[in-house]
């Protein structure tokens, strides 16, 4: 498990990355967080910096969308999903526990 931040440091609305291998991004989303790999499966930017839309991140260099509690996109041109990730909150703060790698494939 990587710790992230405290709670309080994420408020609905907002991202974070952390620079895991591959890097994950952890969102809040109107108060449900969710964790998913940062690099966007299309080409590589960082979906932390995307825009977030309900349960829905927005890539911010080519407008694919990837649902955060799944991983997979939801249109062009995006065609791979991103791995998703537990997060756990204890004590007061966030953490992560990374997927096995091997599920990468699509
Ligand atoms: S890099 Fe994300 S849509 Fe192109």
């Amino acid at each position: 498990m990587i710790p992230v931040c405290r709670l309080e440091d994420l408020p609905a609305g907002e991202s974070v990355r952390i620079d895991t291998t591959p890097p994950i991004a952890v969102f809040n989303a109107d108060g449900e967080l969710y964790a998913i790999d940062d690099t966007c499966s299309h080409q590589d930017a960082s979906l932390s910096e995307g825009w977030l839309e309900g349960c829905l991140v927005e890539c911010p260099l080519h407008a694919a969308s990837f649902d955060l509690r799944t991983g997979q996109p939801t249109c062009l041109p995006a065609r791979r999903p991103v791995r998703t990730h537990e997060v756990v909150v204890a004590d007061g703060v966030i953490h992560v526990r990374p997927a096995a790698q091997e599920d990468t494939a699509a």
